[in-house]
Order: C-alpha cells, then structure tokens, then sequence
C-alpha cells in the first residue's frame, strides 16, 4: 500500500477537493483506495453524507487501538472506503501531553491494513497538530496542493519546514511535491504565482495546475456520483495522478521483499 498525505497548513487552498479527486481517478484505474479524513472539520465526510452528530465511528478509534478493518465504511464506489473524521479528533493534542506514541497510531494503523488497499490517501487539517504528525509519520509521499496566489506561498514554506522537520525525526525518507491549486488563468497573480512554482526543481512541482472549475466546487456530488466524471478540473486531476504515477519513489518495503 503507498500512503500519500495531502497536506498544506493553508486552509482552503483545495486539500480535500484533492484527496476526493485522487481517490476517483485512482479507483478508475481499479485501484483499491482508503481515504481517511484527518481534518476534526469532518468537510470530506460531510461530502459523503456523515453527519457529525451522533458521531460515526472512524479517525479517532484508531487513537485507542481500533482497526482499520472494522472503522472503514463503504462509499457510493466499490473501490474506496472511508475513515470518517469524529469530533472526538479535536481533543487529541490534550491526551498526547500524558499519553506519549500517540504520534504514530495512524502509521500502526495503516500498516496492520497494508494487504486491503493500493492507496491510503490522508486528507489532513490546515494545523500543525498531532493529527498533521501522524500523517508525515505514516506517509511515503507528501502532496502540497498550493494556491496559485502569492500569500498561498508562504504557506507551503511553512509545510515544507514541517516535513524537513519530521523526516528527520522518522529517518525514511518523506518525498514531497507541489500541486498548483485553483489556477485562474485569467488572473495575472494566478499566473505569476504559477509561473514562480514552475521555477523550482522539475520533480517537485506539478506540471499541470489545476483549473478553477465550478465542478470541483460541490465535494458532495464529487463524492456520490458513481459513474465516471468529466470537465476540465477532474481531467486535470487526471492528468496530475498520471505525473504523481511516473514520479512515484520505489516502494521501500517492495522493494526489501
Ligand atoms: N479547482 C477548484 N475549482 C473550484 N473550486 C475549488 C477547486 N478546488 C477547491 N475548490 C473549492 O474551494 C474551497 C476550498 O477547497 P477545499 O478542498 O475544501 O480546501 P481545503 O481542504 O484545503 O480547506 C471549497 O469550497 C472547494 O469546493
Ligand atoms: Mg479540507
């Protein structure tokens, strides 16, 4: 299973639009995906219809030991499950000041559920907590999905520092990547910002941003239309799964077997 964080500690700048469109174009390929919603903001199982009340089961059990096998729920798409994000999430940095390995339940977790899924993509909130930790400790790849506004780029120096930080402590290394967000072509900020992206080392920044495209804009319908989905955005997305493919580290546990 290769586990792929979707982080940026910006909010709104497309994170959990991008873990639901990786997830649809990686189940069209018929991979077998598990989406986990990391953010206590609960926005991408909202999108799948999870109210937060009365608290599903899901993210959090796994803090006190639960399984992936028995937490995980089915989606409209038979090839992705769901961990739900619980309320509960919220309290976690309280507990991790008495409760020390906290920071490495998911990496557990995931492990134990290697042989289920293809992909775990983690859909991680806009802090640096102990839920953004747990995602870093547990990924092989780090996806920064960035504005294409200028501020947007302040923010992803601070994640980069974050994941220098936290690869140095794990000792595996974490590849990272950058994929340019609501691109409005239109704008000049838009493309000046991509245009400076552009401009850092190939492997690490995306060569096809993605378009602002009012598709994208209902997580909802992106989470329960079954059939297959079109239009510029989810194509660009598509396109951006194809170069995260050819780009993709070898597999250090594969390549050990
Ligand atoms: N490419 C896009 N085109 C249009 N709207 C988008 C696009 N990407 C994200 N959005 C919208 O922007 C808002 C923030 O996106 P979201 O994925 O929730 O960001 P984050 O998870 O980083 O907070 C949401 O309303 C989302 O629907
Ligand atoms: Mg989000």
């Amino acid at each position: 299973m290769r586990i792929w964080a979707i982080a940026n500690q910006k909010g709104g700048v497309g994170k959990t639009t991008t873990a639901l469109c990786l997830a649809r174009c990686l189940a069209d390929l018929d991979h077998r995906v598990l989406l986990v919603d990391l953010d206590p903001h609960g926005s991408l199982s909202r999108a799948f219809g999870i109210p937060a009340e009365p608290p599903p089961k899901g993210t959090y059990d796994l803090f006190d030991g639960g399984k992936i096998a028995d937490l995980a729920r089915a989606t409209p798409h038979p090839a992705i499950r769901l961990l739900a994000a619980q309320a509960g999430m919220a309290t976690l940095e309280r507990r991790s000041a008495t409760q020390p390995g906290l920071g490495l339940s998911l990496h557990r977790a995931l492990q134990e559920a290697r042989a289920d899924y293809d992909y775990a993509l983690l859909d991680c909130p806009p802090t640096l907590s102990l839920l953004l930790v747990n995602a870093l400790a547990a990924c092989d790849r780090l996806i920064v999905p960035t504005q294409t506004d200028p501020l947007a780029v302040h923010g992803l120096e601070g994640m980069l520092r974050t994941a220098a930080m936290v690869e140095r402590s794990r000792k595996r290394p974490l590849q990272r990547q950058i994929l340019p967000t609501l691109y409005d072509r239109r704008t000049r900020s838009s493309h000046d910002t991509l245009e400076r992206l552009q401009q850092l080392p190939d492997a690490l920044v995306c060569p096809w941003p993605i378009p602002v495209d009012t598709r994208l804009r209902d997580a909802a319908t992106l989470a329960s239309h079954p059939r297959h989905l079109g239009g510029r955005g989810i194509n660009a997305y598509r396109d951006a799964l194809q170069w995260l493919l050819e780009t993709q580290q070898p597999d250090a546990q594969e390549a050990a077997a």
